[in-house]
């Protein structure tokens, strides 16, 4: 099975497209992220006091933890439409030359997969975001002239898996950079309830913490769990979830306590099992597991070193005395020694 397809993927799956209903639509309903929840806020009230944009923003992070909520919860709370549109999608740059002159002012333009833009579009952004400019090129060879076209103010919000993949003359364009993190397991279980309520799904707090506990910090994740678990109280549970059930369910989708599964425990397992915990490159670790380096990266690691499992090394991925004891392995490799 692809990493993609797994069920705790947090990356956006068919049968999601439910994620709209269970969307928040405002910051108030908004679970979790205080800090940029509180900062955002700040800003939007800003620049609603001052009549001007906002800054363009942004948000990068795992899948599933809310970016592309989050930039629908600014447009509205700032008043303004939102285009959406991704990285990838915008092919020449005269698709995005078309997007920007088409914006209303003040309008949010959410551009997901930043990351992948293009390099020619992305040229065309930068006179964008820093003077509301667009430059046309008029002409070929040596009677070219450039043409400069005013746009209406706008608000970019961008959203990537990878910061770290952007040029970094975008990112510096960027006035409010922020990072989300995953979320705690109080956070979770909100996130449960809420989306149970809005599914009509009957569950108890234990369940719903069950289902919490093994959403791997991600609310995708979590309401993916909570369909999936209704399923099973609906034919083997009289449509009712509570931690037994809950429990039952999640063993029987073979995903554990901390919500590692098949795939998660299989790259632990090569790690410490083939090559004594490491260190080893992460392009070793793919092929072993018959997996692209870049889904290792952005999906299976970050769930894993918040769980203090894996390390990355300048030498390689090296598995903690916390991975070898989940596994239940003995620490007994000498590379071990210094990370317990
Ligand atoms: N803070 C939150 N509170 C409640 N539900 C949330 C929150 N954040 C995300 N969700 C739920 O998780 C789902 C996925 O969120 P979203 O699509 O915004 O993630 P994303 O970060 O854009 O992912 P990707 O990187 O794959 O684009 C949403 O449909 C929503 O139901
Ligand atoms: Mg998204």
């Amino acid at each position: 099975m692809k990493v993609e397809d797994r069920i705790i993927s947090a990356r956006r799956q068919g049968d999601d497209w439910q994620e709209t209903s269970l969307r928040p639509r405002s910051l108030a309903e908004y679970i979790g992220q205080e800090k940029l929840k509180e900062n955002m806020r700040l800003f939007i009230t800003a620049a609603r006091e001052r009549g001007d944009s906002l800054d363009h923003v942004l948000l990068y992070g795992p899948p599933g933890l809310g970016k592309t909520t989050l930039a629908g919860i600014v447009a509205t709370e700032l008043g303004v439409g939102l285009r959406v549109t991704s990285g990838p999608a915008i092919e020449r740059p005269g698709d995005l030359a078309a997007i920007l002159t088409n914006l209303a002012p003040y309008d949010v333009l959410f551009i997901d997969e930043i990351h992948r833009l293009h390099r020619t579009v992305e040229e065309v952004l930068y006179p964008a975001l820093e003077d509301f400019a667009l430059d046309i090129i008029i002409g070929k060879g040596p009677s070219a002239r450039t043409l400069r076209l005013e746009l209406p103010p706008f608000t970019l919000i961008g959203a990537t898996t990878r910061a770290g993949a952007l040029s970094s003359p975008l990112r510096d364009r960027f006035g409010v950079v922020a990072r989300l993190e995953f979320y705690r397991e109080e956070e979770l279980l909100e996130i449960v309830l809420r989306a149970a309520k809005i599914l009509t799904v009957d569950i108890d707090g234990d369940g719903a913490r069950e289902i919490a506990c093994s959403a791997r910090g991600t609310p995708r994740v979590a309401n993916r769990l909570l369909k999936r678990v209704r399923d099973f109280a609906q034919v083997r549970a009289g449509n009712r979830i509570d931690g037994e059930v809950a429990r039952a369910a999640l063993q029987m989708l073979e995903i554990d306590v901390l919500g590692l599964d098949q795939v998660d425990r299989q790259l632990l397992r090569v790690l410490i099992e083939k090559y004594g915990g490491g260190p080893v490159g992460v392009e070793t670790l793919a092929a072993c597991i018959a997996e692209e380096p870049e889904t290792i990266e952005d999906i299976l690691e970050p769930y894993l070193m918040q769980l203090g499992f894996l390390q990355r090394t300048p030498r390689g991925r090296v598995a903690t005395a916390l991975a070898f004891r989940h596994l239940g392995l003995s620490t007994a490799h000498p590379a071990q020694e210094t990370l317990w």
